[in-house]
């Protein structure tokens, strides 16, 4: 049996807004082992029947399922397409047609014929209310065959079509660097269309664009007035088209949404509803003309995937009464998102919600953490039925509720928290023998929900939520394990690119609200907003780590003048390859820091060093990868002189490293700073520094994700699994078996004796220490991509079991299937180890300390430094082996 199972567009099942074609790629079912395919044929059409083919490659011999790119096509705009494909494998079997993939393609900025209508004026400058916009328009009789609408906005927007909601997607057009690239979203609206007269309405709010932002609190960034655009085209089976653009016939109006602030939450007022505004036949006299703004529409493109979605549903697993008297919901999940809720009462009555993560150490409501964002929904009723509401712009982290204000007596049943984030497709499951290891894992995909909310955020919760460079480079590759994050990542990448300095500088926040802002901030005044170790190299790292885990060069060749500037920034800044910049994180929050500081004692100089050489050695493998032959020799040996500097700075002769810190150690390990002659010392001297800890981690921000691989990578695999399976203070399980439901920013978010870190800066959904996932999937699953044939199209395969986890099961869904581990020990010495290879992709397994297999299911093992190996075309196997 040959089949394809399902194609992938741009690594989705679907696309809107297509204007250029995306990388196709297909995941093959068969029923045999060692299955690779030979040759392709794809087809694209503009018709289900693929009648009339807009394209048809023939039989092509290849064996890539992934990453292909095909000649340009002619696209029509506002148009919906067709692919399937056909395959061929090694053992002369041939598939029948994929079943269908579908796209819709996008508006072309050349073909905007709408312009940006505003509903409000310079005079709300200050004002964060929602505003209404609506046009009525009569469709010409005839048989519509497709009604396609493009929207975008300065601001948030809802768009509705004769009063229903288009779309699923919330928070759009999600968080850009607006001067460079305001995404539009794309919708299929036939089925919403109805013969004569229809109604097309928008409800916008201040979000992002000209919202209170950031814990300076400055507002209207981007600009001081919403506005809103959108174009809807109708084509007739007799070639008619119709466009329905924004223009100065749309009228103009106040929304219910009194006031919706991204950190404050919405004020919403149900008495100001006007029933039936998106309707045909409203009368709209009150409602004043729009106002034409002359906003740049060359930056509009599209958004084909992954907008914010509600994803997921919770019900209130508690209502409590605290000790003074609160009465709170609570959800058994710290989230991100709002709160859904059903409320029956008089007209004028309210409904008050404050929305908060943890309870203090006496069970009470705990709000300090949130500084000043005040994550409240105030909901005035209209009165006489059953009332329904979620805010709009806004959304709020929490797991609690506090209800303020309730018409009668509140009941769980009437509440709901809805899960936003960005719809990505989950990639990763894992699972193990304990508890709170798997509870562990289950924080850190809850802090990715929580924080991929269309930018990777620090945090969800305080009046700060900002795309943290430093965040996202070090949760990057667990993020890409636990989901599909290419279309997220790539698109975060091009608002790093967009929003460098001129000198190739990294902002520490992108897209970046900060630079300009800052004159009193105590950390980032004096135009310290940029350029640290660790957090600008998310500029080469997330680039390259994507690149490892999907085997698309194209975001390589996307970021490739991003990358080399960043590395060129610091090469400007370096004096005999030491670089300095204005301000540094250092080792952020590790508990190595002097009493009150949030700087961890590993020194400045090398952390910015060590990230210099990691970036120039990513940036010249980039450069191989692109046959950039110039660049490529140029970084290579730029590499090997900050390497060999680094050696000269830090370490003495004898093979001591300088800096006496755990993440010092294990920088100069993963990074390969450590001459060969000092590895084992070096390895030693941090297993004594873990030691003189009494076994505990005290790494912040840049030695955490690492430090398990450090040990792992050097032998010292049961170290990284008792350091892992730490219980108590400071550990990843501390907070497990303190309740946490996602991941805290600090080790002691809550402390032994229950009272809180610092109100100024205690989040408890930070995914930075979540990178420990990566670890899990990559060591202790053994799940890897190849480097040099990325994508998993060569996986390597070497469990690390240790500890006492009786087993292991994880799985990775890649670009060519699921590639699956299970491992299970059968007494002290006897070890089981199933594995799934999807069909097209080869695999090197190692059974780590192997010394004699038992079943082999088939396979030649030989030899060699870790244990056995073996080479593996794709299906199932199962190996029993005894341990040394
Ligand atoms: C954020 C961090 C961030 C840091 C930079 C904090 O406020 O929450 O996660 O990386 O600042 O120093």
């Amino acid at each position: 049996m040959l089949a394809v199972e399902r194609i992938t567009l741009d690594y989705e099942s679907t696309l809107t807004g297509v204007e250029t074609l995306p990388v196709l790629g297909w995941i093959i079912a068969s029923d045999q082992r060692n299955v690779e395919q030979i040759a392709w044929q794809i087809q694209i059409a503009q018709d289900e029947g693929f009648t009339s083919l807009c394209y048809d490659s023939g039989d092509v011999r290849s064996a890539e399922s992934a990453n292909i790119t095909l000649p340009a096509l002619s696209l029509t705009p506002s148009a919906h397409y067709v692919v399937r494909v056909k395959i061929h494998d090694n053992q002369g079997n041939v598939s029948d047609w994929s079943p269908t993939a579908r796209f819709i393609t996008g508006l072309p900025a050349a073909q905007w014929q709408a312009v940006f209508i505003s509903a409000e004026t310079p005079a709300d400058k200050e004002r964060s209310k929602g505003t209404l916009l609506r046009r009525e328009f009569a469709l010409p009789d005839g048989e519509i065959v497709s009604a396609i609408v493009h929207a975008s906005a300065l601001g948030l927007y809802q768009l509705y079509l004769n009063g229903q909601r288009v779309g699923q997607d919330e928070l759009s057009p999600g968080w850009t660097s607006y001067h460079h690239h305001l995404r539009y979203q794309t919708y299929d609206v036939a089925s919403l269309l109805q013969p004569g007269g229809n109604a097309l309405g928008a409800m916008v709010g201040a979000g992002w664009y000209k919202g209170d932002m950031s814990f300076n609190r400055y507002r209207n960034y981007y600009g001081e007035q919403t506005a809103f655009i959108g174009q809807l085209v109708v084509r007739y089976r007799d070639g008619r088209e119709v466009v329905i653009a924004t223009d100065g016939l749309w009228q103009a109006s106040d929304a219910p949404i009194v006031f919706s602030e991204l950190y404050d939450g919405e004020i919403y007022d149900a008495r100001l509803e006007q029933v039936g505004w998106s309707q045909p036949g409203f009368t709209a006299t009150l409602w004043r003309d729009v106002t034409l703004l002359a906003a740049d529409k060359s930056v509009l493109t599209p958004q084909t995937s992954c907008a914010v979605q509600a994803v997921e549903r919770l019900q209130p697993i508690a209502m409590i009464v605290t000790p003074q008297g609160d009465k709170v919901l609570d959800f058994g999940q710290n989230l991100t998102g709002w709160v859904d809720f059903t409320v029956r009462g008089e007209r004028g009555q309210k409904v008050v919600l404050r929305h908060f993560e943890v309870l203090d150490a006496d069970g009470n409501v705990y709000l300090d953490n949130l500084r000043t964002a005040k994550q409240c929904v105030d909901y005035t009723l209209r009165g006489g039925q059953d009332e329904h509401y979620h805010p709009h712009f806004t959304f709020q982290g929490f797991r609690y509720v506090r209800i303020d204000a309730w018409p009668g007596t509140p009941a769980p049943e009437d509440f709901c928290a809805v899960v936003l984030h960005s719809a990505m497709q989950p990639t990763g499951s894992l699972e193990t023998s304990r508890d709170d290891l798997n509870q562990l894992h289950h924080n850190i995909v809850w802090g990715l929900k929580g924080n991929f909310v269309d930018v990777p955020t620090d945090c969800p919760q305080r009046d700060e939520r900002l795309g943290w460079t430093g965040d996202a480079q070090i949760f990057c590759r667990t993020a890409s394990y636990l989901m599909q994050t290419r279309n997220f990542f790539s698109k975060w990448l091009l608002d790093l690119k967009y929003d460098q300095t001129e000198e190739g500088g990294v902002p520490h926040v992108v897209p970046d609200i900060l630079t300009g802002k800052c004159d009193n901030d105590r950390f980032l005044s004096h135009g310290r907003t940029h350029s640290a170790a660790a957090w600008a190299d998310a500029a080469v790292i997330n680039p390259w780590t994507l690149y490892l885990m999907y085997g698309d060069k194209a975001i390589l060749r996307q970021q490739y003048d991003s990358m080399k500037a960043w590395v060129d920034f610091m090469r400007a800044h370096a004096v005999e390859h030491m670089w300095r910049y204005r301000l540094q994180f250092g080792d952020w929050v590790a508990l190595d820091a002097k009493e009150g500081s949030y700087f961890g004692a590993t020194p400045n100089e090398l952390i910015c060093m060590a990230y210099y050489a990691l970036s120039t050695k990513l940036f010249a493998r980039t450069a191989q990868v692109l046959g950039n032959k110039a660049d490529y020799a140029a970084y290579s040996a730029l590499h090997e002189a900050i390497v060999a500097r680094f050696q000269q700075e830090f370490f003495t002769p004898t093979g001591r490293l300088a800096a006496r810190t755990q993440t010092a150690h294990i920088l100069a390990l993963c990074f390969d700073l450590v001459p060969t002659a000092f590895r084992e010392r070096t390895v030693q001297t941090l297993l004594q520094l873990l030691e003189e800890n009494d076994g505990h981690l005290v790494t912040g921000f840049v030695g955490t994700p690492y430090f398990c691989h450090a040990l792992s990578e050097n032998g010292q695999t049961e170290a990284a699994w008792q350091l892992l399976l730490k219980e108590d203070f400071p550990s990843w399980l501390y907070q497990v078996h303190a309740g946490a439901t996602t991941i805290w920013e600090h080790w002691d978010g809550i402390k032994l004796d229950g009272t809180m870190w610092s109100p100024d800066m205690n989040s408890f959904n930070h995914y930075a220490y979540g990178a420990i996932g990566e670890w899990l999937y990559r060591a202790a699953a053994g799940i890897n991509p190849d480097e040099s044939e990325p994508g998993f199209k060569r996986i390597h395969l070497r469990p690390l079991p240790g500890g006492d986890i009786r087993w292991l099961k994880a799985s990775y869904q890649s670009n060519y299937g699921n590639i699956g581990v299970h491992w299970q020990r059968d007494g002290e010495k006897m070890l089981t180890l199933s594995v799934a290879i999807p069909p097209n992709t080869r695999a090197d397994v190692v059974l780590e300390g192997a010394e004699r297999v038992l079943n082999d299911d088939g396979v030649a093992f030989v030899a060699c430094t870790e244990g056995v190996r073996a080479a593996l075309g794709s299906g199932r196997y199962t190996f029993t082996y005894l341990l040394a």
